[in-house]
């Protein structure tokens, strides 16, 4: 289908930052990359595909489980966490692969304990996403691994009701939301919260083994680390597919460009962070240069709820990797490397390291 691709800085936050754009897929125009991208709505929209006032109430709802001051307060466990996964991957023994001893593990298991999904049950829905996720797979697998996932989580959710520990248990426990919303809304959570951190862990060590004079600048001045994340955030933009919105009214830009009613629009997030006037030279990894308004997460009403945790956990991750790990480094050639270019959300299909 024909659609806008905004590719400019400024056109990008305003899309994402006014009401006449809007993100509720049953809007006519609302542009799908594929056929197969349809069917990952399901029948009930999470939040991230509705508009104001349904996105707002049920957003409000997990809010507070997000907030940066709930977040500081798991940085303890979330580096137990970190620890335990690498002293696994040690003692598994060289060359390791870190997307599936690492850069899974970690993000999975901090979500699962916020929302009370047994861990146990981790390959099971890491498979499930990965096939949500291709953007090369077809209608019917995106239905059918959908479908499959809703069910999941509506059987958790059920089994969970009334139960005091757990986001799921929660939200199940409200007499103001209806199984679907329940289901459909957990299901966001748990891709959200594994899929993007993974693959940001992984692709910001490979981008960090690949440019060594930025490794090495990390590795002596440690207290880089948030800077140096947020600078990986906007180099490796991992959302690098556009996120769709569609025009309600006819929107007339600063510069002139209009768009025209009921027009779908994709608005590309890695070409707004590599913006020139704001991030020069944006083809370079500069872990000392200031990313903060990178648009990584979005902008506007729809910006990523989960960022302060996959902040904390990035830069736990990396710091106590690159800590405990001084000689790590690839152990095939870089040209080996096969990356996600199908998926939804980019990232690696395995990373084999040595140290
Ligand atoms: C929304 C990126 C981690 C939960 C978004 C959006 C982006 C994004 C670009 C906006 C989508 C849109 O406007 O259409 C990322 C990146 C992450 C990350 C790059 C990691 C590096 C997480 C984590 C969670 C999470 C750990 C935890 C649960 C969500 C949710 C939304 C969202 C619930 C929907 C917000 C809304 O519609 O109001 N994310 N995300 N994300 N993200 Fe993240």
């Amino acid at each position: 289908m024909p659609c806008w691709v905004l590719t400019d800085y400024h056109h990008v936050r305003t899309v994402l930052s006014d009401r006449r754009f809007s993100a509720d897929v049953r809007q006519p125009g609302f542009p799908f990359l594929s056929p197969g991208r349809r069917e990952l709505v399901g029948e009930q929209p999470s939040f991230l595909r509705l508009d104001d006032p349904e996105h707002q109430r049920l957003r409000r709802m997990m809010t507070g489980d997000f907030l940066v001051k709930r977040i500081e307060q798991l940085r303890p466990r979330i580096q137990r966490i970190v620890d335990e996964a690498l002293d696994a991957m040690i003692a598994k023994g060289q060359p390791a692969d870190l997307v599936a001893d690492f850069a899974f593990p970690v993000p999975s298991l901090v979500i699962c304990e916020l929302l009370g999904v047994p861990y146990d049950d981790h390959e099971y829905f890491q498979e499930l996403s990965r096939r949500l996720l291709d953007s090369t797979a077809g209608p019917g697998a995106v239905a059918e691994a959908l479908d499959a996932l809703t069910d999941y989580m509506a059987q958790l959710a059920a089994s969970k009701k009334g139960e005091p520990d757990g986001i799921v248990a929660r939200l199940a426990t409200r007499d103001d939301l209806t199984p679907e919303e329940v289901a459909s809304n957990s299901v966001l959570l748990l891709l959200a919260g594994h899929e993007t951190t993974a693959n940001m862990t992984s692709l910001s060590v490979l981008a960090l083994l690949q440019n060594p004079d930025q490794l090495a600048r990390l590795r002596a001045e440690p207290e880089l680390t948030r800077g140096a994340v947020e600078e990986l955030l906007r180099y490796l933009t991992i959302v690098h597919n556009g996120l769709p919105r569609t025009a309600l009214e006819d929107v007339e830009f600063d510069d002139g460009l209009q768009i025209r009613a009921g027009e779908g629009v994709l608005v590309m997030l890695g070409a707004a962070n590599r913006d020139e006037e704001l991030f020069g030279d944006g083809d370079r990894l500069d872990i000392g240069r200031d990313a903060r308004r990178h648009l990584a997460f979005g902008f506007g009403v729809h910006q990523c709820l989960g960022q302060p945790l996959a902040r904390v956990e990035l830069q736990i991750a990396l710091a106590t990797l690159l800590r405990r790990l001084p000689e790590l480094r690839l152990a095939i050639p870089f040209e080996d490397v096969r990356f996600r270019t199908s998926a939804l959300i980019y990232g690696l299909h395995e990373l084999p390291v040595a140290w």
